[in-house]
This record gives structure tokens, sequence and C-alpha cells, in this order.
């Protein structure tokens, strides 16, 4: 059994809007509807459970009930950090389970939108050879590693190998077990702290291997306003071609903003 667990707890300051941003429509639709929408259709997820921000479920639930999703069986409340709203994703979880019984579960940001049905199904597939996987693609940008030395500013301390570096996505994926477990240890600890759930597999159950599958470009996170942008003109290319292979005349289209005209055939 598959559960995704869709974190939208958080209330988007970097985006600024009077509303959280996965409750911005882009393309017609709320974000986290585009989000739910993948999942209902995903064939390998049986169920979904959404973790909104406070204040907001009402909004939430009147947008699961218009749109029909079958799939989602719980709404509840998120926590004050992401891993808070995990934490609580993890409790509720863990109610009506048999002893000893484990299931699969996929924690994705309502913020990336346009998720593809490709990523989830080799989240799942993952899952029948390891206990955790995390999403990521390679990074373009050469990723510096810098200190602040008060008032003169950053400095640079290390520049990684760019060919190792991957840039992580969501879903990440795990058995219920150790994902139970990994924040289990981690409660032991006074200055935990981390803003994705793999680091506390990585960090509290360093002997799990954490296994890394493909993400996609198209899988963006809605962060900063720019992204708002983005995002919209990313739906315009997905439904003109899978994110995969976007045509040429897309692409064009997309630059010039003009209709294509194709010539011959
Ligand atoms: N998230 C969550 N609970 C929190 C904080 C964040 O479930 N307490 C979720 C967000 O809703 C989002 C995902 O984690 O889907 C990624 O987080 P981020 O982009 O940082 O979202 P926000 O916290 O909303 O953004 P900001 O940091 O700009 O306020």
């Amino acid at each position: 059994r598959t559960t995704a667990v869709i974190l939208a707890g958080g209330t988007g300051q970097r985006v600024g809007l009077s509303i959280p941003k996965q409750l911005l429509k882009i393309a017609g639709k709320a974000v986290i509807e585009h989000t739910l929408t993948t999942f209902e259709n995903a064939d390998s997820i049986d169920d979904i459970i959404v973790l909104m921000a406070q204040g907001y479920v009402p909004d939430i639930e009147k947008i699961v009930a218009k749109a029909g999703f079958k799939k989602v069986s719980k709404i509840i409340e998120g926590g004050s950090t992401r891993n808070e709203t995990t934490e609580r994703a993890i409790a509720a979880l863990g109610e009506g389970l048999a002893e000893g019984e484990d299931v699969n579960v996929l924690f994705h940001d309502a913020v990336r939108p346009l998720l593809s049905q490709r990523v989830i199904d080799d989240c799942v597939t993952a899952l029948e050879r390891y206990q955790a996987v995390d999403v990521a693609i390679p990074s373009a940008d050469t990723i510096i590693v810098t200190r602040t030395h008060g008032e003169d500013g950053e400095f640079i301390t290390e520049i990684p190998d760019r060919a190792r570096l991957r840039r992580g996505q969501t879903p990440q994926a795990f058995k219920l077990s150790t994902i139970r477990r990994a924040y289990e240890v981690a409660a032991g600890d006074p200055n935990f702290q981390a803003t994705d759930d793999c680091s506390v597999v990585l960090k509290y159950l360093p002997d799990v291997p954490i296994h890394v599958v493909a993400g996609d470009e198209y899988n963006m996170k809605v962060t900063q306003p720019v992204d708002v942008f983005i995002a919209d003109k990313l739906f315009q290319l997905a439904s003109t071609a899978a994110p995969e292979q976007v045509s040429e005349e897309a692409y064009r289209e997309l630059l010039t903003g003009k209709t294509v005209v194709v010539f011959g055939g």
C-alpha cells in the first residue's frame, strides 16, 4: 500500500502573498489542486493525506470536494516547521496500522505542481528494493560553500565537484517504519534541525542506503515570486508536450510569445 503525503503546512513568506502560495491559482487551478490531480491520477498511489497550513483547512476541503478527489482520505493541520509537518503525517499514518504492518509513503511538496507520473512510478518501484528514496537532478550551476565573517561578508570555503552535486526535489519516499524510526532517533537530539526528510534518515540512520531517482527540470518548487511566472509558462508547455520531449515549436512559441507557423506538411 502506498500513501502520498502532501506537505502544505507552509505560508509562503518568500513569495509574499496574503494567502499561502499553494492556494495561488496558476494555469486555472490552485497550485495544490494541480499537485493533488497528479497523485489522484497515479495508478501506484492508493490514498493521499494533506497537511495544510493552519487556518486554511476549510480552503483545501473546498478544493477537494469541488474537484471530487477520491483518494484524499485525511486533511489535517501542518506543524510550524516542515519537519514538524512530516512528524504529524507520520503519526496520522500509523493510526489503524496492524502491528508489524508497513506501508510505502511518498512525501511531496504541495508547491511542486509539475511532478510527472514517471517520477512517482520510479519512486514506488525503488521502494521494492530500498527503504529510502530521494529524487534529484544534476546542478547546472556551480555550487559554492561559504562562511560569513562578520561585517566583511561571505567568503568561499569550498567548491565541491559539480559532477557529483545534485539538486534535491520531492517526492522523498520511504518505508513508513524507516522514516518513523529516523524521527524517533532525531527526537533525542536537542540540536535537531533539517529542511527535508532524507537528511533525517542520513543523519540518524546512517546505515540505511538512500537511493536516488532521476527527477526532472519541470518539477520545480514555487519559492520566489519569479517562480509563479516560470510555473505558468511550464504549464503552457506541458499542455502541448510531455515534459521529457518538448517540441521545438513549443520552445519557439514560449520564446516569441507568438503562434508558430509550421511550414510544409
Ligand atoms: N511546509 C510544510 N510545513 C511547514 C513549512 C513548509 O508542510 N511548516 C511545506 C510547504 O507548504 C511547501 C514545502 O514544505 O509545500 C516546501 O517548503 P517551502 O517552499 O519552504 O514553503 P514555505 O515554508 O511555505 O515558504 P517560505 O519558506 O517562503 O515561507
